[in-house]
């Protein structure tokens, strides 16, 4: 038979537990009354969409029947510009991780860490107006894309699945 002896570090445990849970500690600070208004395709077209777009356009190289034209970001506000929509797609990763929104509570969170993650190197590449890091993880953020595509949005479409 368990006594309170054993009983009692038992007790504590649980305790420490209740405080981790969530729901269960009563010293938690209240939750604020946030709810998900877009779905995921108007989160994509008012958000995600636009902003890869600046980033993406802003920087590359262009061929002509006329000769090379290289784009890059030139002044301060096209800086900024960049460094803005990098900013907002790693709030669009937060946003993608919202209840009403997430689609499970594993992968789809690592996907959304990796949008925001792929949009932080871009933010650093527009703080330091380094041109060669904005192309680079211009594709980083491509690949952030991508990778939540081929597990959730293609997922109806055995066509369009990566195998690999
Ligand atoms: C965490 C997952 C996730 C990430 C990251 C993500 N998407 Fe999506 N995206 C989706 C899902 C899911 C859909 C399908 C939405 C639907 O049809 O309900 C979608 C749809 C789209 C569509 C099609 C919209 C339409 O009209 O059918 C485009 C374009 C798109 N995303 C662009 C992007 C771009 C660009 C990025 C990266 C900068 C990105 N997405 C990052 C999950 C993601």
């Amino acid at each position: 038979m368990l006594s309170v002896k054993k009983l009692l570090p038992l007790y504590g445990f649980g305790l420490l537990l209740a405080g981790f849970l969530p729901g269960c500690g009563g010293m938690r600070k209240p939750s604020p009354p946030i709810k998900a208004i877009a779905t995921l395709e108007e989160v994509m077209h008012g958000m995600v969409i636009p902003n890869a777009e600046v980033v993406w356009k802003s920087v590359g190289t262009i061929y002509t029947a006329k000769g090379v034209e290289e784009i890059q970001p030139h002044s301060e506000d096209d800086w900024l510009r960049v460094e803005a929509s990098a900013t907002t797609l790693m709030e669009a990763g937060n946003l993608l991780m919202m209840d009403g929104r997430a689609k499970d509570q594993g992968h789809w969170m690592e996907r959304c860490k990796a949008l925001r993650d792929a949009g932080d190197t871009v933010r650093q590449a527009a703080k330091a107006h380094d041109v060669a890091a904005l192309f680079e993880r211009g594709g980083y953020l491509f690949d952030s894309c991508q990778g939540c595509h081929f597990e959730y949005r293609f997922e109806k479409d055995p066509k369009t699945m990566r195998t690999h």
